[in-house]
């Protein structure tokens, strides 16, 4: 089953769940239940604190709907006996945690989930997620993070799936459906939060919370998919960003909190702020104080306020002021109590504090996570040395080689370091292995080491040095101008090489770093966003060959932070790069004035990237042939499509990323030069051939058009299968 055929089944399982029997009867309950809550218990119900013991007696007072950041489930008990036994109603508290990409078992960050292109493997780890988590009594997680990223300075492009709305959107709609199972009412279920809402990812420069400049066609376009398809495939509850767009603060965002989100799209769920945001909206510039900030968030449609204070502080005087209807309030409670009994919260308000104890770090979750991190790894660069069968001894060297809780990566607040298996301890089991540092950490200058390295790296038969970012250095708040690898790992890799010894590097990173000046000091490289708990013994089976890397980028490559932001599904510009341009170093001395080249690109680092979105190699080869369409000339309600033979024409079994783009030429407004519509992992022993067959609907070739109608515009297409966005030959076909 190619991945929409589950995209849609995925949708209709979630979607039937809002508007079910069962669905009639909670709204029931709902009802008798605000029937007999005071206004302040109202309000209460919108304020969420973070903490556990601390809360208690506001939870008791009812001012409490929701605690964050409490994992600990005996005291996660105590919170909710004081909410169900000693509040008036005895409304249960919800309690949230950021399981961003795993809770004790932590799987690939998540840019790494999206590298594997692999929906069914993520929903997995999600599914994962939701069972170690909601043992703990967490029921409610702050994930999917559905940025949209396109500038690696960015330090969030960790927690997100890259620069593509199509993949975006099937990963998210993919931990949706882990976290949220069938039913959210079984225990083991956990609320998701779609995040953050929206335009985050496109925060100037890359610097985190940064303003962004986003037309309503390019959110829809481009931002937005994701979120659509999650909430129609169920999310239970959205998440607002800390970003304003065009001026407007999301929190305080009525177009995209009621307009669009609830008149538009119809989505029933609940809004949370994102810490603070609401009382954010005062440095913003866009509320005078606290108080107004409560009445722009209420009166935006934002139901739940994270840790503002000023939901319970300033609401009952702005409804006295008349400022904010209780209608509004009704709203908002109505849809944090409707998820609470969609949780199974009121009947099973408690957690068995033995309950972590028999699914942490299960061996089925370690071998997901493993399996998630074999898939994830991307090989940049292999000129043959990889894999390493016939060394015995080898060189183990770099700061990230034997780092337990930097490879977690960022967001891994309950993984617990001592669970996990670094390259270090697993290239043990399959080499002699020497182990010479190098340097103490990512960012450690001193190069007094080196020497040793270079000597270590003589007496083996081959390196492998691994280097990148502690978790610490991807993440919120973390962006970065230089995207270079820090201190002096650059050096490590070149005192490697000059034992004259084959040098395999691998990257273990949250971020595309720029890593073309390392390339050229190494025979093969691998690159692991960080690989999480079970990181190293992927790691190992790659570097051993007992798999075959494939990975896939989510995100271009850049060569130079100079060139950010990039992406492959770019607009044409009216003056294409043609290639020919003439650079830097080739410009006469006494050149006249002239527009060189007259075109878009950079003088010194060109135009391309160093390796575009899709990207990826094997240990195998692959070729794509007899690639052609059922038929050229389509209407609207067609399907295009398109078969294409695919053969291993290498040595080994290896599993290759066929990807389908198109291309439309002409629109009422500029349209980008490819966009992702389908992609099929393939697996195939050496020799062997597959005829692939790609079905995409022309309804899906609809775009938010010069007229903000989403509509397909007839015209002429081209559409490639191929290994990444900048490769493949077209075929051309029209829609009429
Ligand atoms: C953070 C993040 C958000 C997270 C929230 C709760 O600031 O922006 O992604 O879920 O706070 O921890």
């Amino acid at each position: 089953m190619n991945n929409i055929i589950k995209f849609a089944a995925i949708s209709t399982a979630l979607s039937f769940a809002a508007c079910s029997p069962a669905g009639d009867q909670i709204d029931r309950k709902v009802d008798e239940l605000m029937a007999k809550m005071t206004i302040e218990e109202k309000i209460g119900q919108m304020n969420q604190l973070s903490g556990g013991y601390n809360t208690i007696e506001d939870v008791a007072a009812g001012r409490v709907g929701s605690i964050h950041n409490c994992v600990d489930a005996e005291e996660i008990n105590a919170v909710q006996k004081a909410a169900v036994e000693r509040s008036r109603l005895g409304i249960p508290v919800i309690v949230s945690r950021d399981v961003i990409h795993g809770f004790r078992t932590i799987f690939p960050i998540p840019l790494g989930q999206a590298s594997t292109f692999d929906p069914a493997i993520v929903e997995q780890g999600a599914r994962v997620a939701a069972v170690e988590a909601s043992a703990a009594g967490i029921r409610w997680t702050f994930s999917p993070m559905l940025d949209i990223a396109r500038d690696p300075r960015w330090g969030r492009v960790a927690e997100g799936s890259g620069e593509d709305p199509y993949l975006d959107a099937l990963m998210g709609v993919a931990m949706v459906k882990g976290y949220q199972g069938d039913d959210l009412s079984d225990p083991t279920s956990m609320a998701a939060c779609i995040k953050h809402f929206a335009g985050y990812g496109a925060a100037e420069g890359g610097r985190d919370y940064n303003s962004t400049m986003i037309s309503e066609r390019s959110l829809r376009n481009t931002y937005l998919p994701a979120f659509k398809a999650c909430a129609d495939a169920g999310a239970a509850t959205l998440m607002t960003s800390f970003n304003e767009i065009d001026g407007i603060p999301s929190t305080g965002n009525t177009f995209l909190l009621k307009d669009l989100l609830r008149d538009e799209w119809g989505w029933k769920g609940m809004v949370v702020t994102d810490w603070n945001s609401s009382g954010e909206m005062i440095a913003h510039g866009f509320a005078k104080d606290l108080k107004h900030a409560t009445e722009l968030s209420v009166n935006a449609g934002v139901d739940m306020d994270m840790m503002s204070h000023g939901y319970v502080s300033y609401i009952a005087e702005l409804v006295k002021e008349g400022k904010i209807s209780e209608k509004e309030i009704d709203r908002a409670v109505r849809n944090i109590l409707r998820l609470k009994f969609e949780l199974g919260l009121f009947e099973n308000p408690y957690v068995d504090p033995q309950a972590s104890a028999k699914v942490d770090y299960a061996p089925e979750h370690l071998a997901a996570a493993k399996q998630c991190a074999l898939e994830s790894a991307i090989l940049l660069k292999n000129n043959g040395v990889l894999p390493l069968e016939k060394a015995r001894t080898i060189l183990v060297t770099g700061p990230l080689a034997d780092a337990p809780y930097e490879q977690l990566g960022t967001w891994t607040f309950d993984g617990q370091p001592e669970h996990t298996v670094t390259p270090l301890q697993a290239l043990r089991k399959d080499y002699n292995v020497i182990w010479e540092p190098g340097l103490g950490y990512s960012r450690d200058k001193n190069t007094s080491n080196l020497a040793k390295v270079t000597a270590a790296a003589s007496r083996a038969d081959a390196a492998v040095v691994f280097v990148g970012e502690e978790a610490i250095l991807s993440g919120e708040a973390h962006s970065l101008s230089d995207l270079n690898l820090q201190g002096a790992q650059s050096e490590l890799i070149k005192a490697v090489r000059r034992s004259g010894k084959p040098v395999v590097v691998v990257v273990i990173a949250g971020r595309p770093l720029t890593i073309e000046r390392d390339l050229e000091n190494c025979d093969a490289m691998l690159y692991a966003f960080h690989p999480g708990t079970m990181g190293g013994e992927a790691l190992a089976d790659l570097i051993k060959g007992r798999v075959s890397p494939s990975g896939r980028l989510p995100m271009t490559f850049i060569r130079t932070v100079g060139q950010a932001p990039f992406y492959y599904n770019h607009n044409n510009s009216g003056r294409p790069c043609s290639g020919n341009e003439t650079l830097l170093n080739d410009i006469p001395i006494t050149a006249g004035q002239t527009s060189l080249g007259c075109t878009s690109y950079y003088l010194d680092s060109g135009y391309g990237p160093l390796f575009p979105f899709g990207y990826g190699l094997t240990y195998s080869t692959f070729s794509y042939s007899d690639i052609a369409l059922e038929k050229n000339v389509l209407s609207k309600n067609d399907v295009l499509r398109v078969k294409c033979r695919l053969t291993n024409t290498g040595s080994r079994k290896a599993t290759e990323l066929a990807q389908l783009y198109v291309r439309d030429l002409v629109g009422s407004v500029v349209r980008p030069v490819r966009e992702l519509k389908r992609f099929e992992r393939v697996t195939l022993e050496p020799g062997q051939s597959a005829e692939l067959s790609f079905e995409l609907p022309v309804s899906e070739l609809a775009f938010w058009n010069a007229d903000m109608e989403y509509v397909v515009e007839p015209g002429d297409f081209m559409v490639w299968v191929a290994p990444d966005s900048d490769s493949g030959t077209p075929l051309d076909f029209k829609v009429e």
